[in-house]
């Protein structure tokens, strides 16, 4: 277990109990979330700043509403439109912002270990909330937190992650939270995505769907085409034909997972996304719950990540 304890930058910070500690607090939250008034006074008076150097929707709607359902003020900073443009590097952005003294930063970067450099810059807690294809901690916890709900324990349960695990940071935040909360996990998708340490992780890796009928869950990636300097298939067509998952794939007690934003028609097809097979609209509401239960354990808890630290 690595020894950070103020931050949240991978999943390797937490072990099962951690994550589980997240999760139940996260059910508390929850549960604010169905009150008419989604407001608890838990960080009151403080600030959390997110700073986002990527596109984001989901990640950045729901740390934002997370933070102001707990009462903290917030200031929420995108590269498009801020001093970013004019060249200003992400240490003196940073420098800037803890001027405010800020309780938490939630940073977005495109370059792996983006967070770990701003932990290193500024007494904030520092929230990875996805640095380029390394990690995005708080998604997996989502969908953790999702697929607990629906199955009742993840133990056993067999997760099949398909499609551009290459440039995927959800992939591998996945497969660690997943592998630790007791699940068997499965890669699939052209070899060309596959990256080849991937193994490493504990995880099987598989060239095809076949064998797809025995996933409990088909958790499907984007085709990242913004992290793609060259060509990784021959065509989109061909990827859609050999790998798109689509309604036929799924029987009636499998469940379908995707973090967004999705390529309609091209990892998943209409049908599948608006099948009651999918959880993508479960996986969005649980993105409020469980990132307002990792600002709550960093700054206010009895920190759970210090104690596995
Ligand atoms: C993911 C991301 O940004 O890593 N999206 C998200 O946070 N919901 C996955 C993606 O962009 O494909």
């Amino acid at each position: 277990m690595s020894g950070i304890g103020r931050h949240l930058l991978s999943i390797e910070d937490l072990d099962r109990a951690g994550i589980e500690r997240i999760l139940d607090r996260a059910e508390s939250f929850a549960e604010v979330s169905g009150r008419e008034i989604k407001k608890v006074p838990a960080l009151r008076g403080r600030t959390v700043v997110n700073l986002f150097y990527e596109a984001s929707t989901r990640t950045s709607s729901s740390f934002e509403l997370a933070a102001k359902r707990l009462s903290a003020d917030v200031v929420s900073v995108r590269s498009i439109g801020s001093s970013v443009e004019k060249g200003e590097s992400l240490k003196d952005t940073v420098q800037t912002l803890s001027a405010y003294d800020p309780a938490a930063i939630v940073i977005r970067s495109p370059h792996v270990g983006a967070a770990a450099l701003v932990a290193g810059w500024t007494a904030a807690s520092v929230i990875n909330a996805g640095d380029g294809k390394h990690e995005h901690p708080t998604q997996a916890l989502l969908d953790v937190f999702t697929l607990r709900r629906r199955l009742g324990s993840l133990e056993g349960a067999s997760i099949w992650i398909v499609g551009d695990v290459l440039h995927s940071r959800v992939a591998r935040s996945n497969i660690l939270a997943l592998r630790r909360m007791g699940a068997r996990v499965t890669v699939c998708g052209p070899p060309t995505l596959l990256p080849r340490e991937i193994e490493a992780l504990g995880c099987e890796a598989k060239p095809s769907l076949e064998g797809l009928s025995q996933a409990d869950v088909v958790y499907v990636l984007r085709m990242q085409q913004e992290r793609m300097r060259e060509a990784f298939v021959p065509s989109l067509r061909e990827y859609v034909q050999r790998y798109q998952i689509t309604s036929t794939h799924l029987d009636a007690r499998q469940l379908l997972m995707h973090p967004g934003p999705v390529n309609r028609g091209v990892e998943l097809s209409a049908d599948a996304i608006d099948s009651p097979r999918a959880l993508i609209s479960d996986q969005v509401k649980a993105g409020v719950a469980v990132r307002m239960a990792v600002l709550y354990e960093l700054l206010v808890g009895s920190p759970v990540l210090e104690a596995v630290a």
